[in-house]
């Protein structure tokens, strides 16, 4: 029997995210702040909902969307120059990691590859190796996904003989650099798209929590026939509901429909009416903005922090981001930032280690901070301690370094800044072209144990 890639991977590959010490201040977990939900009228809602209509939100359903969310789905999609079409091009699902998985299962062929945006969210790749897929780095350049390498890169994978017939991205406030792709770059994407027969898979849980209220057309709302796009409540509302929606061309969305019936039977009616009742009575506006203006808050808490701890001629390299959840570091030394999550960890301080978020472990020299769930009045100190754990490691490191080199040894080996040393040097990585690969495979050790991530060989991780 063929081995699933969860086998060999028993987290998934997902870093282990939500862990909250007493002390613990936690740059990890993507975690929506959920002290903006108007607790009292959704239990009003929900009461009633309940009481009145109780017997058939608590029943199966089909795994057709509810009809009366469909209205809430095209608001939020309309203010993104995007378009729900009807209930034929809507499928319901308990999130975009749902939607992630029923797309590698129902659309494509165990075997194919998937190109991905690297850094992505890990659950992407998980998801597509879990459905028998084989994600492959996307050319990118300074400014993101870069449409005319792309060209090239598809021909020649097909040269080689791969099957390629979708490209995921995450193009809005992306998870994990924050970065947007400009309006330009997504008209030419899509272009290449078609004329390379390249289905394009858009995930968009931030594009409405740009800071200022600005938002992007989605490439769904461009090109709706050649795009599949995920749409999720976790991030505009409240991750706990477990409820998103797969917007696509009406054959791709049976096809989609059908494999989430097998996944999950029927989607919660209970959750689908919660929100549709949400938005008949309250709309979208007043939660949107009250989460943007928190998030553009504490973005600015922690880039000012950044800015004051480590200074801008340090070897430590991050933009402000204009919206979403994250900031993104990279060291330009290319310190390993694995380990520097053991020593933040000491300082009682987390982060995710850039790891996590490449293909086969590059991205081993960068790390991702998470602001949105972070208490304003800590983010400047949860910086401080982090800055300490990154300071403590270069003078570790430069110690490591002169000890070494006085011993004859090779100059910083095993130190914070050297590339993590005991990284899978996957020479066969499937990761494309600007794969960094045996730069720190994240195995897991102290703050970051048990996330399981690319301890596999190249060859495993292709393996389900
Ligand atoms: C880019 C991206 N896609 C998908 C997801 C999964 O979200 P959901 O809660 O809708 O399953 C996340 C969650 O953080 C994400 O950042």
């Amino acid at each position: 029997m063929t081995a699933m890639w969860t086998d060999t991977q028993p987290a998934a590959g997902m870093p282990r995210l939500f862990e909250r010490g007493e002390d613990l201040i936690s740059f990890a977990g993507g975690l929506p702040d959920l002290d903006l939900l108007p607790l009292k009228e959704l239990s009003e809602q929900l009461a009633r909902l309940t009481r009145l209509g109780g017997r058939i939100a608590l029943q199966y359903s089909t795994p057709h969307l509810a009809k009366a969310l469909v209205p809430a789905i095209t608001d939020l999609m309309a203010r993104e120059g995007g378009s729900a079409g009807g209930a034929g091009n809507l499928v319901p699902t308990a999130g975009s990691q749902m939607g992630l998985l029923a797309l590698g299962l129902g659309l494509a062929t165990p075997g194919e590859t998937v190109l991905c945006q690297t850094p992505a969210y890990p659950g992407a790749a998980a998801a597509f190796r879990t459905a028998g897929l084989r994600p492959y780095g996307a050319p990118e350049d300074a400014e993101g996904l870069d449409p005319q390498a792309l060209r090239a890169t598809v021909a020649r994978l097909r040269a080689e003989g791969r099957q390629v017939r979708m490209l995921y991205c995450n193009p809005t406030f992306q998870n994990p650099t924050g970065a947007t792709l400009s309006v330009e770059r997504r008209h030419q994407l899509l272009d290449v798209a078609r004329e390379s027969g390249l289905l394009i898979v858009e995930d968009n849980p931030y594009g409405l929590l740009g800071f200022d209220g600005r938002t992007f057309q989605t490439l769904q709302g461009i090109d709706p026939e050649n795009v599949v796009y995920l749409g999720t409540f976790s991030k505009v509302f409240a991750p706990g509901l477990r409820c998103g929606w797969i917007a696509a061309p009406e054959p791709l969305a049976g096809r989609l429909r059908r494999t989430t019936e097998v996944m999950a039977l029927s989607p919660s009616a209970f959750t689908q009416a919660a929100l549709a009742a949400f938005h008949a009575r309250s709309g979208w506006d007043t939660l949107l903005d009250a989460y943007r203006e928190r998030y553009r808050e504490r973005c600015g808490l922690m880039a000012d922090a950044l800015q004051r701890e480590l200074g801008t001629d340090g070897p430590w390299r991050w933009r402000r981001p204009d919206g979403g959840f994250y900031l993104w570091l990279r060291h330009t030394g290319r310190a390993g930032t694995r380990r520097l999550a053991v020593a933040a960890a000491e300082q009682g301080v987390s982060f995710v280690p850039g790891g996590h978020f490449g293909l086969d472990g590059e991205c081993a020299d960068t790390l991702r901070l998470c602001f949105s769930n972070a208490p304003r009045d800590r983010i400047a100190e949860g910086v401080s301690r982090l800055a300490v754990a990154l300071r403590d490691a270069e003078t570790d490191a430069k110690v490591t370094a002169e000890t070494d080199s006085r011993a004859g040894a090779g100059a910083g080996a095993g130190s914070y800044l050297s590339p993590d040393s005991d990284a899978d040097s996957d020479s066969d990585a499937d990761s494309g072209p600007d794969a960094d690969s045996g730069t720190g495979a994240d195995s897991g050790t102290g703050a970051d144990s048990g996330t399981g991530a690319s301890t596999g060989t190249g060859a495993e991780r292709r393996a389900a």
